[in-house]
């Protein structure tokens, strides 16, 4: 019998993919069955993360990618790939609008989350689930026009933005992240099929506020007075918490969820309820 040792050689791996607040809680729900790979742009706050991970018992390794390089994205799923089968993903990395133009985040948010789902495709095998976060706010806007959906719905074909910027005029962060948001949950509907053929799952999980750094960076910033506004008609009245989100990512890719997949979930509390009543 081994002691002392954090290394669990009979759980299925879990891919983590962001780092910060709310991946972390992934990491640390998901790392109660799964043996987990984080993968973070940052090299060197991933050292940390992985330090902290194992200090709480997973079996956890950090390890550095950036998901809108195809290159990275390939070097991280030969990395995966050798560890064993892939039983989860779990999707978290994004930029909001306060840390990056249109363009930065239409290609992290949208451009990097396709790169990763065909990546995570090809090791999915029976039993195998994909949980991309996507955000309320791809949910409050109408709907694109078709010409902007047909556009959004074709994520790797070159030049994501320009394509975009011939049939959208408003080019501005705050834009390209409803864009995004709204893009990865019809790519995660329209992708069912393919992942289905395999055995394996695949779905979204739409967060309304969650007191992570992130959304407390978005009070400070552009999104300031669009956030309180939602804010103040919550039904719950509350922010929601990063284990409640992780709890959620943590069921969507469990064998309890094993009938759900291409649908959003909504974690808001009761926000596009009470925003947008149908
Ligand atoms: N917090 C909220 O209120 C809220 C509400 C709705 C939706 N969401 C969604 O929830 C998710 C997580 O939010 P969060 O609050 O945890 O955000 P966060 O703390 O800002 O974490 C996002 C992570 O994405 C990683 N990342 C950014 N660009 C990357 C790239 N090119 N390659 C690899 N990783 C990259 C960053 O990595 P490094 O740190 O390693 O650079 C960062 O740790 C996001 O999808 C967000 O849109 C959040």
């Amino acid at each position: 019998m081994r002691t002392g040792t954090n290394e669990r050689p009979g759980h299925p791996i879990a891919l983590v993919i962001g780092g910060g607040g709310m991946g972390m809680s992934t990491a640390r729900r998901l790392g109660q069955s799964h043996r987990v790979v984080l993968a973070s742009q940052s090299a060197a706050a991933n050292v940390a993360r992985e330090a902290s991970l194992r200090e709480d018992g997973i079996d956890a390794v950090a390890v550095e990618c950036d998901i809108t390089d195809r290159a990275s994205v390939a070097e991280l799923q030969a990395f995966v790939a050798a560890r064993g089968p892939l039983r989860t993903l779990a999707h978290v990395a994004a930029l909001s609008p306060s840390v990056g133009t249109w363009r930065e985040l239409l290609e992290v948010n949208l451009v990097g989350a396709a790169l990763m789902e065909e990546a995570c495709l090809e090791l999915a095998g029976q039993g195998t689930a994909a949980v991309f976060v996507s955000s309320t706010a791809g949910h409050l806007a109408d709907a694109p026009a078709a010409d902007v959906v047909a556009v959004l719905d074709d994520p790797l074909a070159p030049d994501l933005a320009g394509r975009l910027e011939a049939v959208w005029d408003e080019h501005t962060s705050i834009s390209a992240y409803r864009l995004s948001k709204y893009a990865l949950m019809r790519m995660c509907r329209m992708r069912a099929g393919a992942w289905g053929a395999k055995g394996a799952r695949i779905v979204s999980m739409s967060p309304g506020p969650i007191a992570t750094p992130m959304g407390a960076r978005e009070l400070e910033g552009p999104s300031r007075d669009i956030k309180l506004g939602l804010m103040a008609q919550l039904p719950l009245a509350r922010e929601g918490t990063m284990v409640e989100s992780a709890d959620a990512i943590e069921f969507l890719s469990s064998d309890r969820a094993s009938y759900i997949t291409g649908t959003d979930l909504l974690v808001d509390g009761g926000m596009v309820a009470a925003t947008r009543p149908r």
